[in-house]
């Protein structure tokens, strides 16, 4: 059954099911797909999280993803990410206010388990100006794909909610991407900077940031203007990472190679 209503500006394609979410939104971006599509699948066969890592998708739990078309420069793209994981954090608040965390750089923690993730994909058109920038969310609503690792994931049902159906969590989580949007078209980064960085876990404490072979190990400072985080390290200037994972604490060792799970 689709939901009732999505809120203005948003167009449906509701599928039973998808390889990825994101791979139809891509091509249906490229095909010239307006501004406010949303792919919206029940489960999918083959999802996909950053960097390369699979998305486990049994029904149950909500996997959409959703074609914008912003006015912004490509520098500025990954800013969106954060745009969304606010929306997410607004849609987890509704059952369970005040519990959930985000994770650099667009996760979303609930009581430190991952309970939702954000994949943002996005192509230049002429002049470097963005073309399409395709949205990709999943959130465990009622299901996660299990408790091993030194980063758990876990779901909204286990964290103590009621049953959210996905039907209902799209149109909410919709609702607070076109707000939280809104707020960064008119107040820019910084209002969504500053948003996220209250909500935030670990800022001011010791992280690792892992990417590939390299370790940067140092204190969370806080997020650049294009959604970089900025390590602080005795003796050097802070440093600005683009990419990478982050752990906390004095986890590292402990949680080298971790995967990513839905
Ligand atoms: C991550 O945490 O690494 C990002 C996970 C993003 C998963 C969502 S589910 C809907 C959309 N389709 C995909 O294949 N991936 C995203």
């Amino acid at each position: 059954m689709p939901p009732a209503t999505l809120p203005p500006g948003y167009a449906l394609i509701a599928l039973d099911e998808a390889g990825s979410t994101n791979d139809e939104a891509k091509a249906r971006a490229e095909a010239g797909a307006p501004e406010g599509t949303v792919v919206w699948a029940r489960q999918q066969r083959a999802g996909r999280g950053r960097r390369g890592r699979s998305w486990v998708s049994p029904p149950g739990n909500l996997y959409f993803s959703a074609v914008l078309r912003p006015v912004c420069e490509a520098r500025n793209v990954a800013q969106l990410s954060f745009v969304a994981a606010l929306a997410v954090l607004d849609l987890v608040d509704g059952p369970l206010p005040g519990r959930a965390r985000g994770k650099w750089p667009n996760d979303v923690l609930m009581d430190g388990g991952k309970v939702a993730g954000v994949l943002l994909e996005s192509a230049l058109g002429p002049g470097g100006r963005v073309d399409w920038v395709v949205l990709g969310i999943g959130v465990n609503l009622a299901s996660h794909p299990g408790l091993e690792g030194p980063i758990p994931s876990t779901s909204l049902v286990d964290a103590g909610a009621p049953t959210l159906a996905p039907e209902d969590a799209l149109p909410s989580v919709l609702a607070a991407l076109d707000r939280r949007r809104r707020e960064w078209e008119t107040q820019g980064f910084a209002a969504v900077r500053s948003a996220w960085l209250a909500r935030v876990h670990g800022l001011g404490g010791p992280v690792t940031v892992t990417n590939g072979e390299r370790r940067l190990t140092g204190v969370f400072e806080g997020l650049d203007e294009e959604g970089a985080l900025v390590l602080a390290r005795p003796g050097t200037a802070p440093l600005s990472i683009s990419a990478g994972d982050v752990i906390f604490g004095d986890r590292a060792d402990a949680e080298a190679g971790n995967a990513a799970r839905g």
